[in-house]
């Protein structure tokens, strides 16, 4: 008798279309901590096995030829959490890169920041700075870690640059433009995402991208980070692909 096979994960390979990439995805990785507590295991342990999926869509990103890959690891808002877990997710940081480095560096994988890097403990900020360093020149992917990172964070930290330089008398207040801000993040030499994922079946945006999302497509999944593996990122690519992109025109006009 025939039965009903699951679709094998070759078929959802399939389906992506590999000339419609996004160029660059943004992750807002959430849900670690309820995936360690269905288990009854302490959130920690959510957290590592929250970076195996880090490696899995790292990997498969790459593969499949998208350009940049942003991760929200830590906000500016996460310090406020125990004390112990701060502790603990800064030396799972630090241990992650001193092990993954060499990977990226054979993946050709460019890692970058985008936050306030220098608030971040030494001993992470050096790991973070030499693993920088060594892949500066790798070119198939960048992957982004939004460390110490908060959009309004971002747009505070702009909006000083840009009134130092009109103090400074480089740069006219008419000049300011869209295109003057953006440069002036964190994220200024980054394209604006066109996919933001958030995992964990929360509906919102944690003070995450404000601008450079303006006109971002929002995708949203139950599934918890640590169980966010290579089918749910094609479901996302996917899903986004079905969709229309109108930037406020209509329809016909696309
Ligand atoms: C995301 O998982 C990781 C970080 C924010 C550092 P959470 O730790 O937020 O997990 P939940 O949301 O409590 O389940
Ligand atoms: C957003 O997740 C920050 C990161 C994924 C690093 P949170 O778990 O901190 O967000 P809230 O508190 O639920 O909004
Ligand atoms: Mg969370």
């Amino acid at each position: 008798m025939l039965s009903i096979q699951p679709m094998p994960s070759s078929s959802l390979l399939s389906q992506v279309d590999k000339e419609k990439l996004p160029k660059h995805i943004a992750i807002i990785m959430d849900g670690n901590g309820r995936w360690a507590k269905k288990r009854a295991l302490p959130r920690v342990v959510g957290h590592e096995y929250g970076v195996k999926s880090v490696r899995t869509v790292a990997e498969t990103a790459a593969k499949l030829g998208v350009k940049f890959l942003t991760l929200y690891t830590f906000s500016t808002e996460n310090w406020n959490r125990p004390q112990l877990e701060v502790k603990a997710i800064m030396s799972l940081l630090v241990r992650t890169i001193r092990k993954e480095v060499a990977t990226l560096q054979k993946n050709n994988i460019r890692l970058r920041t985008i936050g306030d890097i220098n608030a971040l403990p030494a001993d992470a900020l050096k790991e973070l700075k030499e693993a920088m360093e060594l892949t500066r020149n790798n070119d198939r992917m960048d992957l982004v870690l939004a460390l110490n990172y908060s959009a309004r964070w971002d747009l505070v930290q702009a909006a000083k640059d840009i009134a130092r330089r009109v103090k400074r008398g480089e740069l006219d207040v008419d000049a300011i433009d869209e295109k003057v801000i953006s440069e002036s993040l964190n994220t200024g030499n980054l394209p604006e995402p066109e996919l933001l994922i958030r995992t964990s079946g929360e509906y919102r945006i944690s003070n995450f991208m404000l601008w450079e999302l303006a006109y971002g497509e929002f995708y949203f999944t139950d599934v918890y980070w640590p169980e966010f593996d290579q089918e749910a990122l094609y479901k996302a690519i996917i899903d986004y692909q079905k969709r229309e992109r109108r930037f406020g025109k209509t329809s016909e006009q696309i």
